[in-house]
């Protein structure tokens, strides 16, 4: 097994990502941030020096369970203090298992500022994958806004809150073009003087008068809040092999839906007819679409990758079919069921996890069953192995909420509380999560992206409605399920998942849609933190963590 070496200054740089120059939170210059690609069993060193001046930093990568070094996950406020200004922080883990991940700011809001890139691990030499391929390409999808991340998360702390609202452009591979979308949609020739941008219809002419565009090659897929990922007109479809680090029986899809915190990876036959270009697009779906899609070209060797795609730009799917969504969630499945752990056929124990949306003191939040997390000064990892009384919320929060009486299709009846609480789980024991939606202050219902810190899940069931423990148990799924890191909660539906508290540490589990989990969007599960080894004096230095030997 190899050691890489990696030196990461974080810097604000102005960026014209889509065209419109704006700060951007950068690594070594660059957003996205450089591939790491390492095989199963390598260790990666990244020496972090922060240069933003005057914003805290902490990096977290996404999907590798840090088995051994829960100091490393990234997560401030849970496993490390905030890397300041000015100092230098060091993440050593092993990244024990293929697949595609990413890395992304755990601080605040950061991550939409720019700082993000992908974590691609191979098998071993010798080691077959279940499908073949010829050449492997990385796509990171995002969502763009204008705003600083800054102004974005004072809106939403603000009374009224300011809502980030859509994303001003997607990028893919980090470029894009920024179209208000009223003139994406206005018909060609249209003379809106607002649109100071060629019609987009007009590929030529907006090749020739956008030069910061770049046309970025298919095959493997990378999120920011939910997109639709489209890569097909009259051009191949995608087979879809690989979900959050496993293997998935193939299924061949036209659109893919992605959610923020998901990688999949898919294959595409190069069969078409060489002489074209094929259009690559990215949509907004989940919610109404407001920004433009992002468009990128798929170019046969020998011909100009810059051509424009003799067929019109694709429309995507349509953003609220939540039938079609929840469809290719359940139909994805494991690959090989006998090859795999077994799933535990009953949990230990069950969390039934209400989200909702409240106000509390005057500010709008989110919360799960009335309570809305905020990080506490000092990490939880530190104030937890070292006993320190006081530094958190010790009351746990609560196991379920009232599911019989409880009506989903209103916004909540009673105020949450704000609060640092914490599941803890017995080691080793077998948890299952129910995560169930209902409708926002807005009376609208949301996908909420969940990703859990530190394991995999399997994902069990989805459904519409209200989950009814005595009905839906019995339906879950426990011969085939995806194993993943991140799931979808559906509109006005329920998710469950079950994982295996296993791994020592003090673990985030959010949604991942930035605006959200700043909103408190979140819970902790601590487990056998008696167990972690010696904390890293690097953690520490923050809140009640200054003065520990
Ligand atoms: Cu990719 Cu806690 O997140
Ligand atoms: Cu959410």
């Amino acid at each position: 097994a190899k050691v890489h070496h990696h030196t990461w200054d974080i810097a604000y740089h102005y960026k014209s990502l889509d065209c419109v120059e704006k700060l951007a939170v950068t690594i070594n210059g660059e957003s996205p941030g450089p591939t790491i690609h390492a095989t199963q069993g390598d260790t990666i060193v990244v020496t972090v020096h922060n240069k933003l001046e005057t914003e805290n930093t902490g990096i977290h990568w996404h999907g590798i369970r840090q088995i051994g070094s829960p100091w490393a996950d990234g997560t401030v406020g849970v496993t490390q203090c905030p890397i300041l200004p000015g100092d230098t922080f060091t993440y050593r883990f092993v990244v024990d298992r293929p697949g595609t991940y990413f890395y992304h700011a755990h601080y605040g809001m950061q991550r939409v500022a720019g700082l993000d890139g992908m974590l691609v691990v191979s098998a071993p030499d010798g080691v077959a994958e279940p499908f073949t391929y010829d050449e492997e390409r990385t796509i990171l999808l995002m969502d763009w806004w204008h705003k600083s991340v800054y102004e974005q998360a004072v809106g939403l702390a603000s009374d009224p809150l300011k809502f980030v609202g859509e994303p001003q452009s997607l990028l893919i591979n980090g470029r894009g073009v920024f179209e208000p979308f009223h003139c994406s949609r206005a018909p060609n020739g249209s003379s809106d003087a607002a649109c100071n941008v060629p019609a987009p219809q007009d590929a030529r002419r907006r090749r020739s008068s956008r030069p910061c565009r770049e046309d970025v090659p298919p095959p493997r897929w990378q999120p920011d809040v939910a997109v639709g990922a489209q890569l097909r007109d009259r051009g191949p479809p995608m087979t879809v092999v690989e979900v959050d680090g496993h293997y998935v029986r193939p299924v061949v899809v036209d659109s893919l839906y992605i959610y923020s915190g998901e990688s999949y990876s898919v294959l595409v036959k190069a069969d078409q007819n060489p002489s074209w270009n094929y259009w690559a697009a990215s949509h907004v779906v989940a919610r109404e679409r407001n920004t433009t899609s992002a468009m990128a070209i798929l170019s046969y060797a020998g011909n100009d990758p810059r051509a424009p795609p003799p067929t019109p730009r694709p429309e995507g799917p349509a953003w609220d079919d939540v039938t079609a969504r929840v469809e290719q969630s359940r139909s994805l499945a494991v690959a090989h069921p006998d090859h795999v752990l077994p799933v535990p056929p009953r949990p230990d124990r069950a969390l039934l996890l209400l989200n909702t949306q409240n106000r509390i003191g005057g500010h709008t939040k989110w919360a799960i069953n009335g309570v809305s997390l905020a990080f506490p000064a000092t990490p939880y990892l530190v104030s937890m192995k070292r006993g320190l009384q006081g530094a958190y919320d010790a009351r746990p929060p609560p196991e379920t909420y009232d599911f019989r009486s409880y009506d989903i299709e209103r916004p909540p009846p009673a105020n949450g509380t704000v609060a640092s609480a914490v599941y803890r789980l017995a080691l080793g024991s077998v948890v299952d999560l129910v995560l169930q939606n209902t409708v926002a202050l807005n009376k609208k219902s949301e996908t909420h992206p969940w990703h859990l810190h530190g394991h995999d899940f399997w994902v069990l069931a989805y459904g519409d409605g209200k989950f009814d423990p005595e009905r839906d148990t019995a339906r879950f799924n426990l011969r085939d399920p995806v194993m993943k890191n991140t799931v979808a909660l559906h509109p006005k539906g329920w998710t469950a998942v079950r994982f295996v508290a296993d791994n020592p540490g003090v673990w985030l589990f959010h949604c991942h849609i930035e605006a959200h989990v700043y909103m408190g969007m979140a819970v902790v599960f601590e487990e056998g933190v008696d167990k972690v080894g010696r904390l890293p004096k690097s953690i520490m230095g923050c809140g009640r963590s200054r003065t520990l030997p």
